[in-house]
């Protein structure tokens, strides 16, 4: 299994591009179901989830042209295709659940496997199905799949999410853009991964109007036209490397980010003592060796996401004071503190507020990555710290950050995989 070696303490340095959004083009590719014209996507990461997305389309039948070195794909679902996602594919990409909104909408039945918990949480899909039951499918969960099915078109309905979930949000949008009638979706999601899908349906002829800041209105259509699209760019991998710069106290330009839909993430290290400077799509930060300390709760856009709760964690660890962090949103995501810990961090959690002491120099040491964003995590500790660090199991890496050595070895990183 590969592993990552780290020799740190190096101030990193020059200038970073953004890939394109992981987790804009998983619903967006899902939502390529609904067509059967031809779909250019520009701009789709090369990392694992995607690559798992792909062979679940082409598993149900999708024709699929992918050039992997320039981001492009062109999808042409010619045949009829099948309703099924199979276990294998869906477990280890949750976001394979995207898929049942658009079999439902385009074939009224569809077979899916449940995803099952992972290591951040339970991660049930029990808003997916409500909301779908809403638009008319009847479903039964047997053996672990979703059986679902629908005896006419799926119809138009008014429906409240009675909790913010983004991956509800994208399935009842895809599924309710092939609905008949009109659709009121309310207590929306509105990640910026969420407008990017709403752009890409109406770019291939959907009909989706935001009509209140989390309200959106959708004319079902029967057909869609054929287009190119080119995926947003990645907003945590931007706010990954605005946090590399800051805990290594180096001075980066990224670049290719609208600063707009990070400006959470930038207002916050501003607070906490970074330098930032934005020139159109590109932000300069230098860090310091004074960072300033803050207690934070992670929650749905536009608040502080969760998936920079560990990589906001490991700068923190940094401060000269005690902070707090609370994690709204999933009940088991502090499993990169332990490994801190064994970095020489401070850090105590107490259900889901951890406490983080602060004036830690990270040590060099043996690690394991449990999940996608504590991996990354460990190798921002793994930077700020003398001598060698080995992060163990890092294939969660692979899923979300495209070319993440060789990007960080061009900053300045001496870091190198091993096989
Ligand atoms: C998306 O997951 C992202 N994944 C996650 O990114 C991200 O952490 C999460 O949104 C929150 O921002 C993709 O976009 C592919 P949710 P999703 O439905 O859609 C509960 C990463 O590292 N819930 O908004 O699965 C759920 O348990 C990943 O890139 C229900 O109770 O998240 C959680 O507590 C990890 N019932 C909360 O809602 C449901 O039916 C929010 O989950 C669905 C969710």
């Amino acid at each position: 299994m590969d592993k990552l070696e780290v020799f740190g303490a190096k101030k990193l340095k020059g200038s970073v591009r953004i890939s394109g959004s992981k987790n804009a083009a998983l619903p967006i590719l899902a939502a390529s179901i609904l067509s059967n014209k031809k779909i250019i996507l520009k701009n789709l990461p090369n990392v694992k989830d995607i690559q798992t997305m792909i062979k679940l389309l082409e598993s149900i039948g999708s024709t699929i042209k992918y050039s992997k070195k320039n981001n492009l794909i062109i999808i042409q679902n010619k045949n009829k295709l099948k309703t099924f996602a199979s276990y294998n594919l869906v477990k280890t990409m949750r976001a394979g659940i995207l898929v049942l909104g658009p079999m439902l909408a385009r074939y009224g039945k569809a077979k899916v496997s449940t995803p099952g918990g992972c290591t951040i949480g339970v991660r049930p899909i029990d808003l997916h199905l409500k909301a779908l039951a809403q638009l008319g499918i009847n479903y039964k969960i047997i053996d672990g799949y979703v059986h679902a099915y629908s005896k006419k078109k799926l119809k138009g309905a008014k429906i409240r999410f009675p909790k913010k979930s983004v991956g509800a949000t994208e399935n009842l949008i895809i599924a309710s853009s092939m609905a008949t009638g009109t659709t009121i979706l309310s207590n929306c999601c509105i990640e910026p991964e969420i407008k990017d899908l709403v752009n890409f349906i109406n770019c291939i002829g959907g009909k989706i109007k935001w009509i209140g800041k989390r309200t959106l209105k959708i004319k079902g259509v029967n057909n869609f036209n054929k287009n190119e699209y080119t995926i947003m760019p990645d907003r945590i991998e931007a706010g990954t490397y605005l946090i590399a710069a800051a805990v290594t106290e180096g001075n980066l330009k990224i670049i290719g980010i609208n600063p707009n839909i990070i400006k959470t993430e930038i207002d916050i290290l501003r607070k906490l003592g970074a330098k930032i400077k934005i020139i159109n799509e590109q932000i300069n930060i230098k860090g310091t060796n004074n960072i300033k300390n803050i207690n934070i709760k992670t929650a749905p856009y536009p608040g502080f996401p969760t998936d920079m709760q560990g990589q906001l964690m490991v700068l923190l660890c940094k401060s000269k004071k005690r902070s707090v962090i609370s994690e709204e949103i999933f009940e088991n995501r502090f499993m990169h503190v332990a490994e801190l810990n064994r970095m020489g961090a401070k850090i105590k959690t107490k259900g889901n507020k951890a406490f983080i002491e602060g004036n830690t120099n990270f040590k060099a040491a043996e690690l394991m990555a449990t999940d996608l964003r504590a991996s990354v995590s460990l190798i921002l500790a793994a930077l700020s710290a003398k001598g060698k660090t080995t992060i163990n199991r890092i294939y969660h890496l692979d899923r979300g950050y495209e070319q993440i050595e060789k990007k960080l070895r061009k900053l300045g990183a001496n870091i190198r995989r091993v096989s």
